[in-house]
C-alpha cells in the first residue's frame, strides 16, 4: 500500500504514546485523526502534534468508532486506549469493558474495513513470578498479578482468535516504562516525573530503584506505526525491548542535563521481570533505532521547558 493511501486512527491519541503517534505521522505528512474519551489536548501540545483533529468518543461505543473509521476513511489503526490500573480497580466493570472490549471493538471492525492494526499490550502480562534473571524471551508465557494484565493478556488470546476464526492480521506491541514529554501517570511515569520537575528546577525522587527498560515515547510511537503497516498476517505480538538501564544511571542522566538533584527509592522495586528480549521485534519490524537515554533525558527536559504547563 503507498504511503498516500494511508490514513491512520490513533485510539488514546490524547495519551503520552498516542500525542506522540500522532505526532510522528502528522510530521511524516501521513493522515491521522486521533479517537479519545477525554479533550484535554495538552499532551498532543508538547508532542508538537497539535494541529492533529482528535474526534472524541468512548471505545466501547462501537458506533462511534464505526462512524470515525468510515468518515475518515481509515486504513490502519493504532489502539492504544486503555484504562491503567488505579482507574480498573475503581470501577473494574468499565475497565474491563474498555480494556477488553475496545479492543474486541477495533478487531472486529478491522474484520469488516479490512484495516491493519497495531494494539498496546504491556509488560505487565507478566510478574516478577516470570524473572529468571535472564531477559524473558518473546514467546514466555506470562502470568499476570492484575486486571490490567489480564486485560491485556485476554487482548493478546483474543487477537489470535482473530486471525484464526477470522483473518484478522494484527501485531500486539509490549511496552514497558515509556518515557518523554507527556508520560505523567501511573507508578511507572516516575521517572518522567522526575524529568518535568527538573524541568521546573525542582529536586525529584524516582518512586522505585533497581534495573529497568525505558524506551523513548517518540521511539515507541515509531514502532506502532511500522507496526501496524506490517500487520498484514498473522497475530504477532512482540516485548518493545529497548536500552536497559539502571534507575541510579537515570537520576544521574537527569542531574546531568539539568543540575537538579535525583534521588532514587532504591527499597521499593517493580513487580515484574527488568529486562524482556526485544530481538524478535527488531528481527519482524528491522531493527529499532533507540535513543540514547541520555539524549532523551535531555529531549525530555527541553520539550518541558519549552512547553511549561
Ligand atoms: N506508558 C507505558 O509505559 C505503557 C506500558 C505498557 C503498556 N502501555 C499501553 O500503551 C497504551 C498507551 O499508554 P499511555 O501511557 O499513552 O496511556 P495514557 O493513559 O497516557 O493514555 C491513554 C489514553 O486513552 C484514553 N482513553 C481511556 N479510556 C478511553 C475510552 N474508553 N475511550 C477512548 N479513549 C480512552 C485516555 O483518555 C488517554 O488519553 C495503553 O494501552 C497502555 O496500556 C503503556
Amino acid at each position: 500500500m503507498s504511503a498516500e493511501a494511508e490514513r491512520f486512527l490513533v485510539t488514546g491519541a490524547l495519551g503520552c504514546i498516542g500525542a506522540w503517534t500522532c505526532a510522528v505521522l502528522a510530521e511524516a505528512g501521513v493522515p491521522v485523526v486521533g479517537f479519545d474519551l477525554g479533550d484535554d489536548r495538552r499532551r498532543l501540545v508538547l508532542a508538537g502534534a497539535d494541529s492533529v483533529p482528535v474526534e472524541r468518543g468512548d471505545i466501547t461505543d462501537r458506533a462511534a468508532l464505526e462512524r470515525v473509521v468510515d468518515e475518515h476513511g481509515i486504513t490502519h489503526v493504532v489502539h492504544l486506549a486503555a484504562l491503567l490500573i488505579p482507574l480498573i480497580k475503581r470501577d473494574p466493570p468499565y475497565g474491563t469493558a474498555v480494556n477488553i472490549g475496545g479492543t474486541v471493538n477495533v478487531l472486529d471492525l478491522a474484520r469488516t474495513r479490512g484495516l491493519r492494526v497495531a494494539y498496546a499490550s504491556s509488560a505487565a502480562v507478566y510478574s516478577d513470578a516470570d524473572d529468571d534473571g535472564t531477559p524473558v524471551p518473546n514467546d514466555a508465557p506470562g502470568h499476570p498479578t492484575t486486571f490490567y494484565g489480564v486485560h491485556k493478556q485476554a487482548c493478546e488470546g483474543l487477537a489470535r482468535i482473530f486471525w484464526a476464526e477470522e483473518g484478522v492480521a494484527s501485531v500486539g506491541i509490549r511496552p514497558f516504562i515509556v518515557y518523554g514529554p507527556g508520560r505523567d501517570a501511573g507508578l511507572t511515569a516516575s521517572p518522567s516525573l522526575a524529568m518535568a520537575a527538573a524541568a521546573r528546577g525542582e529536586p525529584a525522587r524516582i518512586a522505585f530503584g533497581g534495573r529497568t527498560q525505558l524506551q523513548f515515547a517518540p521511539d515507541a510511537a515509531r514502532v506502532f506505526v511500522a507496526a501496524a503497516r506490517a500487520a498484514a498476517e498473522g497475530a504477532r505480538v512482540f516485548h518493545l525491548g529497548g536500552p536497559a538501564v539502571t534507575v541510579a544511571e537515570t537520576a544521574a542522566a537527569i542531574e546531568d542535563a539539568s543540575g537538579v538533584r535525583v534521588e532514587v527509592d532504591e527499597e521499593t522495586r517493580l513487580p515484574f521481570p527488568e529486562e524482556f528480549d526485544g530481538a524478535a521485534l527488531d528481527a519482524a519490524l528491522g531493527g529499532i533505532r533507540w535513543t540514547p537515554l541520555a539524549a532523551g533525558v535531555r529531549q525530555t527536559i527541553d520539550r518541558a521547558r519549552a512547553v511549561p504547563d
